[in-house]
């Protein structure tokens, strides 16, 4: 148990204090508007709010599950506080890192809890899809779901999948045989909405298919382009030969662009874009890809570590400014209205669609 509060902690350090990110990019660069001379519309009267899961936020951006359950520093409850703080101003979601930690140690519920801060932020607690495995000793079931939604009194559930960070390190959980089945019984039996989410490798369309055919509610994408969690193992990797094995899969996955357009195409989940957004025109692209919010994690953890509230608001404001701005540009008045703006896509992007979606029809109708 100890071991989960330590990891958790080590993540935290590395993710600060070492290029964490993947060599390789989210393919947005590929993603392309067309520039509109006569927008036809006022900027002042773009209206960037958005329907999400029955809740309406003020900006398509949700603050991405990064941390909990490292008693004794109270560095994660001054994390997720003042994430949470930010998110309250702004009116938008977020999550709480793995709460594994508060299922094995209840006394570290504290720092997963924002409510005082935070009383109307919609909140997403967050569990891990191997927990649930066939295989697992102990694995969770609804018990252990409700516990972590309601000491926390969150809105939702994230099942966070991450095999490629489990499979990458030497006390990884590789167990994922029958997750899909008792995901679906949980999905049967909790009375939360669950979001289904990736940590940095990417959701296909098949297993989007698979997720929303047991009636997941939303899919968060978690692709690849920014933290690399196989690159963060890199770090912890203690011998030679799992530091290669870390290394060698540091840039594994389906790119972030790729991943929504993939999910749009398959499914009509609601679909969270996260993974490598690092401006409001990433986030333009990935609504008008068919995304309904975008995540950001890594650029919030410095200033959410040192408490200051401002600087994780002054971040995603320059996200809302360059995301409306290029709304302007586009003549988008809303985000429903970017969804049809005009696309062209090149390169990887293009290749790598054309041989996975039916890439004309999909530009025509992203909704
Ligand atoms: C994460 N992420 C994460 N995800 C999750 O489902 N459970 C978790 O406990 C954590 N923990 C965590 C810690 C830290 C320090 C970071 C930076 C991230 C993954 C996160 O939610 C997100 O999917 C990825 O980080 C990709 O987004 P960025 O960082 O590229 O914006």
């Amino acid at each position: 148990e100890e071991l989960t509060v330590i990891r958790k902690f080590e993540h935290i350090e590395h993710c600060l204090k070492k290029q964490v990110e993947a060599h390789v990019t989210t393919q947005f660069e590929n993603i392309h508007f067309v520039h509109r001379s006569l927008p036809e519309i006022d900027k002042d009267e773009i209206d960037l709010s958005v329907e999400f899961l029955g809740r309406k936020f003020d900006y398509p951006i949700m603050i991405a599950g990064m941390t909990g359950g490292t008693k004794g520093s109270q560095l994660a409850g001054k994390i997720n506080k003042t994430l949470a703080k930010a998110a309250q101003e702004l009116n938008i979601p977020m999550g709480v890192g793995s709460q594994r930690a508060m299922i094995r140690k209840p006394e570290t519920w504290e720092s997963y809890y924002v409510r005082d801060v935070a009383p109307d932020v919609f909140l997403v607690g967050n569990l891990g899809a191997p927990q649930f495995a066939e295989t697992m000793s102990n694995r969770y079931g609804v018990e252990e779901a409700l516990k972590a939604v309601e000491t926390i009194q969150a809105d939702a559930l994230a099942i966070h999948m991450n095999p490629l960070q489990e499979s990458v390190q030497p006390e990884g959980d590789t167990q994922y045989r029958g997750v899909l089945k008792a995901l679906a019984q949980l999905k049967n039996e909790l009375p939360y909405p669950i979001i289904a989410k990736e940590t940095g490798a990417g959701v296909s369309m098949e297993v989007a298919i698979r997720l929303e055919s047991i009636g997941v509610d939303a899919i968060d994408v978690g692709g690849l382009g920014g933290t690399s969690w196989s690159g963060v193992e890199y770090y912890r990797a203690k011998d030679e030969r799992s530091k290669n094995l870390a290394l060698k899969f540091w840039d594994w996955g389906i790119p972030t662009a790729l991943s929504v357009a993939e999910v749009r195409y398959a499914t009509k989940l609601p679909i969270i874009a996260t993974g490598g957004i690092r401006d409001g025109i990433m986030i333009a692209k990935a609504l008008a890809l068919g995304a309904n919010l975008a995540g950001v994690a890594l650029p919030l953890l410095k200033p959410a570590v040192n408490g200051d509230v401002e600087g994780v608001i002054k971040i995603l404001q320059r996200y809302i400014d360059e995301l409306r701005n290029a709304m302007f540009l586009v003549g988008a008045r809303n985000v429903e209205e970017l969804r049809k703006v005009p696309l062209v896509i090149t390169g990887f992007a293009r290749e790598w669609l054309e041989q996975r979606i039916d890439l004309w029809e999909f530009l025509r109708d992203r909704s």
